[in-house]
């Protein structure tokens, strides 16, 4: 079965579509295959947690989103208040870029998709419940309608795959730790999987960990505190390459700040996103640029805020391994992907951050799925497993208390 992943992260930079052909329409629970057995094929084998699907990645493609589309998402957001109607529209024209993003994957790798497993846009994700009307409430919202993907496509669509966590009792993120324990599990290598998004987030897999060791948050920024920054100076969507942060010089007192927010101070499983590190967050974060300069009459250059962003980034991440992973098992792989691995500014602070751990890092690209690809890959493999009716999150990474069968199925 042919299986498309579809994925729009916080970033809102566009779509990305991967394509898989599972292999197993039948999958028996009997037959456990090691999943290292495969590792350097591109053809995965992977061990699920009730039966067997094994899978080949068969490419992907990414479709950035019309700039007017990407202002609206980032508008809705960030908005406390957002028009009821504009959202509805969202909702339907969202379902139709993301059919639109699977059509021109196909059309681009000449095979077409049996079944859709689609993330959506999150436009307002609190893992952590509060008090709203009386109740305790943990909610979340991912919008890009299901049936208009289903009748436009012609095959089923999953879609809405978060709430069935929460309603266990779950964060509802992070969902690609099902994905990270298949693939990456090792009876002797501990390994660390980091997906630099909007946001960054981490799986760490202790060597021969089962799934209740799998440990996994998200450490905070990725992309998000850069990008709204490089915007807002520079009017660029990113800092492309990490140019203008090389160019910089990183205020050493402001990281250091930041790095003191309570939320690198909770303990995991814990979830971030705009509602954290938004928009909000970035304008604190100039503010403290600038203040810096004006306390030490040292001028701060737009670049310095780009490179203070950028060394923060890579900081919280380190951080996030020192106190909530390192302790937890013998680590020797950092596996990158997501956007931010793109940015080799970041992706330098990172590596000399890690090295004193005994982190070596590597791309997903080099165990055959690429960087850009791999949270859709996700979505894919989770929508097979809503297919087959068999749970796929990760109670020990969201905290729910049993597995679920994730997801909405639409027919078309
Ligand atoms: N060439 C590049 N240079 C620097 N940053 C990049 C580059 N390409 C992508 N990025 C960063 O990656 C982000 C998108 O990453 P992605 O993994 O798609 O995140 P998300 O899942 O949040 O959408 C962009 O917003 C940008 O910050
Ligand atoms: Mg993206």
């Amino acid at each position: 079965m042919i299986v498309a992943g579809v994925m729009s992260g916080t970033s809102a930079d566009g779509i990305d579509v991967a394509l898989l052909e599972f292999s197993d329409p039948q999958p028996s629970p009997q037959a456990l295959v090691p999943p290292n057995k495969a590792r350097s094929s591109r053809l995965r084998k992977a061990t699920s947690l009730t039966g067997e699907p094994s899978f080949k990645f068969l490419g992907h493609a990414e479709l950035p989103y019309p700039a007017d589309v990407r202002r609206l998402v980032l508008a809705s957001m960030n908005s406390p208040r957002a028009s009821v109607a504009d959202l509805a529209r969202l909702n339907f024209l969202l379902g139709d870029l993301y059919a639109e993003a699977v059509l021109s994957a196909q059309k681009k790798l000449k095979l077409k998709a049996e079944l859709v497993g689609c993330h959506g846009q999150t436009l307002y994700h609190q893992g952590r419940a509060a008090t709203f009307l009386g109740r305790q409430l943990a909610v979340t919202w991912q919008v890009g309608d299901g049936s208009r993907m289903a009748v436009r496509l012609g095959v089923p669509v999953v879609s809405d795959f978060r709430p069935a966590d929460m309603a266990a009792g779950g964060k509802g993120a992070p969902l690609v730790p099902f994905l990270d324990y298949l693939l990456y599990r090792d009876p002797k290598i501990g390994r660390v999987m980091l997906n630099i998004g909007g946001i960054a987030n981490v799986t760490a897999l202790p060597p021969g960990a089962t799934l209740d060791q799998v440990i996994a948050f998200d450490t905070g920024p990725g992309n998000m505190v850069i990008d709204a920054l490089t915007e807002q100076l520079f009017g660029e969507a990113c800092d492309r390459d990490g140019k203008i942060a090389a160019s910089g010089r990183a205020l050493d007192d402001v990281v250091r700040r930041f790095l003191g927010e309570s939320y690198f101070r909770q303990k995991p499983p814990k979830t971030a996103g705009r509602e954290e590190f938004g928009r909000e967050f970035a304008r604190e974060f100039l503010h403290a640029c600038n203040l810096w300069g004006k306390e030490h009459e040292i001028p701060v250059e737009k670049k310095d805020v780009v490179a203070t962003a950028t060394a923060f980034t890579a900081r919280s991440i380190r951080e996030a391994l020192r106190l909530y992973v390192m302790k937890k098992g013998s680590f020797s792989e950092l596996i990158a992907s997501g956007g931010g691995t793109k940015n080799p500014t970041l992706m330098n602070g990172l590596r000399s951050g890690v090295e004193e751990f005994g982190l070596t890092l590597r791309s997903s690209d080099e165990f055959g799925i690429p960087s850009g690809a791999k949270e859709a890959v996700a979505f894919a493999a989770l929508a097979y497993e809503t297919w087959n009716r068999r749970p796929s999150n990760v109670p020990s990474a969201t905290g729910a208390a049993r597995p679920v069968v994730l997801g909405k199925i639409c027919h078309p």
